[in-house]
């Protein structure tokens, strides 16, 4: 991107915080999302989710849906507790997202979206777990904020974005090949753009940037690498933008592959056919989850 258009695309996401939908809890929702998850009071959460009676009910049902549990739950506090920070944080953000978004101006269709968005999280945390990475909360944030790109591209620049993505379902090609052919740039540079105006943690936005093109990088950080696979992963199990897309992958030869075994020499042992069954197995939760939470808003917005 050269430099005349990176500062017009800073510009017009600096204007976003004042388009008058922004949800009142944006703010304090970030605030929390910068944080990590152990340092986030649980008080600021139900606070947040106690805002809007819409939302509180949607915690409310998540919590005593048969996926998290048999307990009656009654009161947000005890929905926040069952569901623990991480589901809260995604599920906030995206009831937040989906207020931010006029609905003419999704491209890509929001439960596609959020499922991709949500897979990953999932998808990168349980990479994250099975070779030792110390942050598992942190990929599962990573991993649910890495295509914040796309949100961008839809305000933005929607007409060009909705080119991109016909071109892409026509070619089953790579969406961010095509937004950089239409756009001249993709989601990975106008989401580190967000993620800096936001004030995420700066490997949140390098995760962004990057998760595409981790051989750019000299020595690239393992949470770019575990978001770049676990991308790879849901889109190869039919969790990604909506259509169908001619990938030819082979893990071990990715080129976050051999960085990320440098680092976490136990990625060795993981049996990536299994691991893969593992997460066929886990799409039934990621597509009941995001139903659950974001359906029903979604839907409301898309009539
Ligand atoms: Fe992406
Ligand atoms: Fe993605």
């Amino acid at each position: 991107m050269n430099a005349d258009r990176l500062q017009q695309l800073q510009d017009q996401i600096k204007k976003l915080d004042s388009i008058s939908t922004a949800p009142a809890i944006l703010q304090p929702l970030l605030e929390i999302l910068r944080q990590p998850a152990e340092n986030v009071r649980l008080e600021k959460v139900v606070e947040l989710a106690s805002y809007d009676g819409a939302i509180a009910a949607q915690c409310l049902r998540m919590a005593n849906s048969p996926l998290f549990g048999t307990r009656q739950i009654e009161t947000v506090k005890a929905a926040i507790v069952a569901l623990g920070i991480e589901r809260m944080r995604s599920m906030l953000f995206g009831v937040c997202v989906n207020q931010v978004i006029p609905k003419e101006k999704w491209v890509l269709d929001p439960v596609t979206f959020w499922r991709h968005s949500l897979g990953c999280a999932l998808v990168t945390q349980r990479m994250a777990k099975g070779i030792g990475y110390p942050e598992p909360d942190k990929a599962y944030l990573a991993g649910l904020l890495h295509d914040l790109g796309f949100l961008v591209n839809s305000i933005l620049c929607t007409a060009d974005f909705r080119k991109s993505l016909e071109r892409a379902s026509a070619q089953q090609s790579a969406l961010h090949v095509c937004e950089a052919e239409i756009l001249g740039f993709t989601h990975c540079e106008s989401g580190q753009l967000l993620c800096e105006h936001w004030g995420l943690p700066k490997d949140l936005s390098e995760t962004a940037r990057y998760h595409h093109d981790v051989s750019a990088l000299s020595s690239a950080p393992p949470l770019v690498c575990l978001v770049h696979l676990g991308d790879l992963l849901c889109r190869l199990c039919n969790l990604g933008y909506g259509y169908d897309e001619i990938m030819s992958v082979e893990l071990s030869r990715d080129s976050a592959w051999q960085p990320l075994m440098t680092a976490f020499p136990a990625l060795a042992a993981v049996d990536l056919v299994r691991f893969t069954i593992d997460i066929e197995g886990a799409m039934d939760q990621i597509v009941a989850t995001v139903d659950a939470v974001f359906g029903k808003s979604v839907a409301a917005g898309k009539s």
